[in-house]
C-alpha cells in the first residue's frame, strides 16, 4: 500500500494532505522520517507516527472510552460537548464504508451517565452489538435517592410498565449492593431505561454508570475522559455477543 493511502485510511486528511504531509516530512516509519508518498508499505502492525504522534495501522477501529458526565453521545450535540471530541481527529475522519464516517458509538449514554462506551468504525460489529435479538447484557451501577428494598429490587426483574412500552420491562438482574446502591443487568437499550425503571418502581436515579457490556469491564485504569483501543483479548471477550 502507498504510504500517502495508509495515512488516508487512517483519517489522516483528504488523499491530497495526506500526500503533503508526508512531502513535508511530517511521517515516520519505525522512527526514521520518509518524504516518499509513493512509497511501499506494508499496513499491518505497522507503526508511524505523523507530526510526533505515535500510531499503529488498524484495518478498524475499536475502542473503549471512559464517558464522562457532561457530554452527549452525538455529532451534533445541543448544551453539551460531545463525546467525539474527547477522541484525536483521525477517529473521528477514518473512511468509512458506506454511510460511516469515522467511529460511531455503540449506542448512547445520557449526558449526566458515566461509565463505559465503546466506538467503532466496523458497521456491521455496531450492528451486531446494538441488535436486540443478541441481548447483550449491559451492568449499571445506580445510585439512588431513597434505599431500595427487595420488594422494588424484585419488581425490576417481574417486569415494570413504562408508558410506550406495549410489554412489561425487565431486568435481566437487579443486586441490592447497598441501600442506595443497585447493580442492574439490562438486555435491552430503550430510551432512559435505566432511569425510567427505577422510577416506576418508586424511586429515582442519583448517578448513573455503566460498569460493563458482556464480557468487557472498563479498566480501573481509564480515566474518566480518556480511550485506549480494545486488545485481541477484549474483542474476544465480545465475541460471544460480537
Ligand atoms: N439508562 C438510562 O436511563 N440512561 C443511560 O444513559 C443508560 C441507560
Amino acid at each position: 500500500m502507498r504510504l500517502d493511502d495508509l495515512l488516508f485510511s487512517q483519517g489522516f486528511g483528504t488523499r491530497r494532505q495526506c500526500t503533503g504531509r508526508v512531502q513535508l516530512g511530517q511521517v515516520a516509519l519505525e522512527g526514521a522520517v520518509c518524504t516518499d508518498p509513493a512509497r511501499d508499505v506494508d499496513p499491518e502492525g505497522l507503526a508511524f507516527s505523523v507530526e510526533g504522534e505515535p500510531w499503529v495501522w488498524q484495518e478498524r477501529a475499536y475502542l473503549m472510552l471512559h464517558k464522562p458526565a457532561g457530554y452527549e453521545c452525538s455529532h451534533r450535540p445541543g448544551a453539551w460537548p460531545s463525546v467525539y471530541t474527547l477522541l484525536p481527529a483521525p477517529l473521528r475522519r477514518r473512511p468509512g464504508a458506506g454511510k460511516l464516517n469515522g467511529v460511531q458509538a455503540v449506542g448512547r449514554l445520557d449526558q449526566d451517565t458515566t461509565g463505559l462506551l465503546l466506538l467503532s468504525d466496523d458497521g456491521a460489529f455496531i450492528h451486531r452489538m446494538n441488535s436486540p435479538r443478541r441481548h447483550v447484557p449491559k451492568v449499571y451501577e445506580v445510585t439512588l435517592k431513597h434505599p431500595m428494598d427487595e420488594a422494588q429490587c424484585g419488581r425490576l426483574t417481574a417486569g415494570v410498565r413504562l408508558d410506550d412500552e406495549p410489554r412489561p420491562v425487565r431486568a435481566a438482574a437487579a443486586e441490592r449492593v447497598a441501600e442506595r446502591h443497585l447493580r442492574l443487568t439490562l438486555t435491552e437499550g430503550k430510551y432512559h431505561q435505566v432511569k425510567r425503571m427505577v422510577a416506576a418502581v418508586g424511586n429515582r436515579v442519583e448517578a448513573l454508570h455503566r460498569s460493563r457490556i458482556g464480557a468487557l469491564e472498563l479498566t480501573p485504569d481509564l480515566a474518566p475522559g480518556r480511550w485506549r483501543w480494545l486488545s485481541p483479548q477484549d474483542l474476544a471477550a465480545l465475541a460471544p455477543v460480537a
